[in-house]
C-alpha cells in the first residue's frame, strides 16, 4: 500500500442533479463534488497531494518544487499542502506576470509560496534550474511533476474511485470529467480495472488531441498498476478520450463554458470553473443533446474543482456577460 498524508476531507459528496436532468431531457445525472475536499477551495489535486507529501516526506525534503501556469490550481493546492505540512514551495508558474493578482495567484502569496515566472516554452529549463539551486543550497527540494501526474499521484484516483463505488448501490454508467494532464484519468482507469468498477471513464480533454492524451493516459494507467503492486499493460484504445471541445484553445472561454456554467449554476446552484470544470460539462451537455446516453443510463459528472478561476478578471467580465 503506498503511503499517504490525510489532507482531503473524504468521502468527497455525491449528489443528484435532477433540475439539469429535467432541463436537458436527458438521463440521470450525478455529481461527485470533488471541489469540496477541503483544502483551500478543494479541487482534484488535493487527492494526489496526500501521496505526493507522503512520497516528499519519506524522502526528507523540505521544498516542494511544482510548476504549471499563471492561474494553476494545482499549484494553489500544493502551496496549501506545503503550509500546512511545514514544507517551503516554490512554484515555477509559465507565462506573464500579470498587473493584477486574482485568484489562484493570489492565494499563492497568500499560502507563501516562492513564485519565479518563466517563458512557457522554458518551463523545464527552468524548473530545472529552480530544482538544483535549491539542492545546493541544502533546501531539499523534492519536484512534484506537472498536474501531480506521477504514477504515485495518479494513484490517488484509483482510490477514489474505489471510494465512489461504496457510496453507491452501482456504479454509475458513465463517468465524465475534464482531462488535461491525464493523471486523474489514468488513476480512475486503472482503479476501476483493478476494484472491478464497471463504469465507462470518459474524459473530456481540455486542451489536447486524442491521440496523444490517450496513449500518454495509457502509459500512465499501466504506471499506476505497477505502483499498486499488479502491473497490467493498458493501450491508447482502451482509453477514453473526447477532444471536440478543446475550442480555442487551453483557458480560452467561448459559449459553450458559458452556457455550461450558467446552467449548472441556474438549475442546481453548482460552481464550475471557465478553464475545466465549464469545459467538460459543455461537452457533457453536448453529448446528451446528442442522444449519447441512453435516457436509462446513469451518467456522473466528477466535479474536480477549479472555482477560484472564476474570480480572474478575463473570466469574471465574460461570466458576467
Ligand atoms: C479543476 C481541474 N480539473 C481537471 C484538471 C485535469 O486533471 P488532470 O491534470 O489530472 O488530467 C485540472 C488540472 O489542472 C484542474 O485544475
Amino acid at each position: 500500500m503506498l503511503p499517504k498524508i490525510p489532507i482531503a476531507h473524504l468521502p468527497t459528496p455525491i449528489e443528484e442533479l435532477p433540475a439539469l436532468s429535467e432541463r436537458l431531457g436527458g438521463p440521470r445525472l450525478l455529481i461527485k463534488r470533488d471541489d469540496q475536499t477541503g483544502l483551500a477551495f478543494g479541487g482534484n489535486k488535493t487527492r494526489k497531494l496526500e501521496y505526493l507529501l507522503a512520497q516528499a516526506q519519506e524522502g526528507g525534503a523540505k521544498l516542494l518544487i511544482t510548476t504549471g501556469a499563471g492561474q494553476s490550481n494545482h499549484c494553489r493546492q500544493t502551496a496549501a499542502a506545503a503550509a500546512r505540512f511545514g514544507f517551503d514551495c516554490a512554484l515555477v508558474l509559465a507565462g506573464e506576470e500579470p498587473e493584477k493578482i486574482t485568484s489562484n495567484l493570489l492565494l499563492d502569496r497568500l499560502l507563501g509560496a516562492e513564485i519565479v515566472w518563466t517563458k512557457p516554452e522554458k518551463r523545464d529549463e527552468t524548473l530545472r534550474a529552480v530544482f538544483s539551486q535549491a539542492e545546493e543550497t541544502g533546501r531539499r527540494p523534492f519536484l512534484i511533476p506537472y498536474g501531480g501526474s506521477s504514477a504515485v499521484g495518479a494513484s490517488a484516483y484509483a482510490f477514489a474511485i474505489r471510494e465512489l463505488s461504496g457510496q453507491l448501490p452501482a456504479p454509475p454508467d458513465w463517468i465524465v470529467f475534464a482531462s488535461s494532464s491525464g493523471g486523474t484519468q489514468a488513476g480512475l482507469v486503472a482503479g476501476a480495472r483493478l476494484f472491478d468498477v464497471k463504469s465507462q471513464i470518459l474524459g473530456i480533454s481540455v486542451d489536447e488531441p486524442s491521440p496523444v492524451l490517450g496513449s500518454r493516459i495509457a502509459d500512465l494507467t499501466s504506471e499506476v498498476t505497477d505502483a499498486l503492486g499488479e502491473k497490467i499493460a493498458f493501450s491508447p484504445e482502451e482509453i477514453l478520450v473526447n477532444d471536440e471541445y478543446t475550442g480555442a484553445g487551453y483557458g480560452v472561454m467561448d459559449k459553450p463554458e458559458h452556457e455550461a456554467m450558467h446552467l449548472f449554476a441556474k438549475t442546481e446552484g453548482i460552481l464550475l470553473d471557465p478553464v475545466y470544470t465549464g469545459r467538460a460539462a459543455a461537452g457533457l451537455i453536448d453529448l446528451v443533446r446528442q442522444g449519447f446516453f441512453s435516457p436509462e443510463e446513469t451518467v456522473l459528472f466528477w466535479h474536480t474543482g477549479g472555482t477560484p478561476a472564476l474570480f480572474a478578471e478575463k473570466y469574471a467580465k465574460i461570466i458576467a456577460s
